[in-house]
């Protein structure tokens, strides 16, 4: 297959653009993190997707779904999604009690039902994500067990989206693939336009955008990074459990031959943490199919 037909079946390469918000606060040890912290984390990302799913219902009507070529059953199992994403806001916010943060204000770039299935796709792969990676920083086991039933529900609705509705890998792997607190923080902060200030600080920072341009697996692809020199950084890509580190040699990396990674700069070529970061999260998302296949359908 040639290297140029790769670029439309990479269906869905997002790129975090850098963004700053007030209420963060840069934590390079992670024993300052408590659960009080981690839970907030969790809220702030929950309120996110809950806005996200109400907006684009209240946007789009069945008809709507329907004319831009979803399946007649989508719509209901997004309004599904929406509730069970609104009671994890509840949830939470109960547990926290007067700790709660508050909701911010968003904006997703969608425009269609369609366009908005698949940023549901990343959102909620990334929820996946973002539970797993915070997983080690919960002391108390109520929480625990809590955070693994929201866990596995996000991971029931990431394979739906993908698979019956967007024809995609349902899963990429035996594992899911676990990031750190502030990739997490980078990729929801492009979506997020402002938070009250009385909200509690997060223990997150956001990295500068990555840019793999025209990533394919297997191909050699440019590399840039906002305002960092990448040459002779590494670019960790982290695909389940796995993280393969591949150096800026020439502004290139080979891309892993793997159907979906997040891909970060680092400066480690052994570790790849908030702490050796220096630009990232990028999504690489490649539409292998039932057959293991790169395919288009
Ligand atoms: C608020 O957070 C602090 C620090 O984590 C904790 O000691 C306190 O119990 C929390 N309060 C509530 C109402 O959960
Ligand atoms: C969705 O509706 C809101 C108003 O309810 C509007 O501000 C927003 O731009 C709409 N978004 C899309 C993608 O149509
Ligand atoms: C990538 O992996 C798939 C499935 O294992 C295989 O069919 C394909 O040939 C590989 N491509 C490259 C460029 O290695
Ligand atoms: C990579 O960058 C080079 C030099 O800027 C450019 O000629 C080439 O087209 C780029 N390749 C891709 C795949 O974008
Ligand atoms: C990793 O980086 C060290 C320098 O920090 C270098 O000596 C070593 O060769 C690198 N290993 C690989 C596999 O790139
Ligand atoms: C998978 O392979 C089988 C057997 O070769 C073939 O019949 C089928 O069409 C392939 N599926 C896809 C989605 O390409």
């Amino acid at each position: 297959m040639k290297t140029t037909t790769f670029s439309t079946l990479a269906a869905l390469v997002y790129a975090a653009t850098a963004f700053v918000t007030p209420q963060v606060r840069d934590s390079s040890s992670s024993s300052s993190i408590d659960d009080t912290d981690v839970l907030n984390y969790a809220l702030t990302l929950e309120y996110l997707e809950s806005n996200f799913y109400a907006g684009a219902l209240n946007n789009f009507t069945q008809d709507d779904f329907i004319n831009d070529g979803l399946p007649v059953w989508a719509r209901g199992r997004f309004e599904q999604i929406a509730a069970h994403e609104k009671a994890h806001v509840v949830l939470l916010n109960n547990a926290l009690g007067s700790n709660a943060t508050q909701a911010c204000t968003y904006d997703f770039p969608y425009t269609s039902p369609s366009s908005f299935a698949a940023l549901s796709q990343v959102l909620e792969g990334v929820g996946v994500s973002a539970y797993a990676g915070a997983a080690q920083y919960i002391t108390n086991s109520q929480y625990l067990t809590t955070a693994a039933a929201i866990l596995s529900t996000e991971a029931r609705h990431a394979a739906w989206v993908a698979g019956p509705v967007n024809k995609e890998n349902p899963w990429a792997n035996p594992f899911d693939t676990p990031l750190s607190l502030s990739s997490v923080y980078t990729l929801a902060a492009q979506f997020i336009t402002g938070c009250p200030s009385t909200n509690p600080s997060l223990p997150v920072k956001a990295f500068p955008a990555l840019i793999l341009d025209n990533a394919a697996p297997g191909q050699a692809t440019n590399v840039s990074a906002d305002g960092v020199n990448a040459e002779g950084q590494y670019v960790a890509f982290f695909s389940g459990l796995s993280t393969t580190f591949v150096e800026v040699q020439n502004g290139q990396v080979v891309v892993p031959n793997n159907s979906m990674s997040y891909a970060v700069l680092s400066s480690s070529n052994t570790t790849a943490d908030d702490s050796t970061i220096s630009a990232g999260v990028a999504i690489l998302s490649f539409p292998f199919n039932s057959n293991g296949t790169l395919s288009s359908s």
